[in-house]
């Protein structure tokens, strides 16, 4: 197995950290690595806050309900979905806005700041570092924004814990490919053949040493969807300036 993929295979969510902060020299390299990804068109529409002032980290941590790993860790950043820098040149050049105001260019803003992040995700895993994303942060997208001051055109999309991990939990199993990886055309049945994966996740939870549950993948995808979760997501991104149309 490669190496790179070998690692990659051990992902865990870090939930706790060494409360001990990363050197300059690792965050600068896992800058490198969240700048080198590709990117749509090259327009780079993200950017990417490091939130050191302890008690605006706090803020947010409360916000996104992590504290305890949200505040102990290495560095948290916050990746911010950004399509300002096109907006001033588009307003300079006495352009209309309606270009970047498009679902599709929301699309590319966030598919663009994702993988930013997974880049310095695994630049940190690669470094021995752990991870956790932190989407917790639209839990009030809002106050977020302007805790960060963030001007139009952006949204804050998740931040990213990263430290040395005190404790791990394990490594969660993967849908089978069976089910998830498909040739020419997509299978509506074997994609939705769950029974054997939910008896494989509901013995993980069962089996795992910290925080062990009585339940499946059916029933944590039942219970995360059967509600609209934050619903002020749509009207903050239209107040920064997105149509979603
Ligand atoms: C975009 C995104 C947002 C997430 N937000 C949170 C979060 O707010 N709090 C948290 O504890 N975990 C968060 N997670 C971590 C997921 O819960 C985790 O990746 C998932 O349960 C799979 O577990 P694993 O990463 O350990 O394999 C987030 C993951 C992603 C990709």
């Amino acid at each position: 197995m490669n190496p790179v993929i070998e690692n990659m295979q051990k992902h865990v969510s870090v939930r706790d950290f060494k409360n001990e902060p990363l050197s300059d020299d690792t965050k600068r390299q896992l800058l490198i690595a969240a700048q080198s990804g590709s990117s749509s068109n090259f327009v780079q529409a993200f950017s990417i806050i490091e939130i050191t002032d302890l008690k605006l980290r706090d803020q947010i941590a409360q916000i996104s309900n992590s504290a305890s790993y949200v505040n102990q860790t290495g560095t948290f950043y916050v990746f911010v979905a950004d399509l300002y820098r096109q907006s001033q040149m588009l307003n300079e050049a006495g352009e209309s806005l309606d270009g970047i105001k498009h679902m599709e260019q929301l699309l590319v803003a966030t598919v663009d700041t994702t993988i930013a992040a997974e880049d310095m995700a695994i630049a940190a895993e690669a470094m021995g570092l752990g991870i956790c994303y932190i989407g917790g942060i639209r839990n009030d997208i809002s106050k977020i924004a302007k805790l960060l001051n963030l001007p139009k055109y952006t949204f804050p999309l998740f931040g990213l814990t990263v430290g040395i991990p005190a404790s791990k939990n394990q490594v969660k199993p993967r849908l089978p490919q069976k089910i998830q990886v498909s040739t020419n055309t997509y299978d509506a049945n074997k994609s939705t053949d769950l029974d054997e994966y939910d008896q494989t996740v509901s013995q993980y939870y069962a089996n795992r040493e910290s925080h062990p549950a009585n339940t499946n993948w059916t029933q944590k995808n039942l219970d995360f969807f059967k509600e609209v979760r934050r619903p002020d997501v749509g009207k903050f991104l239209k107040e920064q300036g997105f149509s979603l149309r």
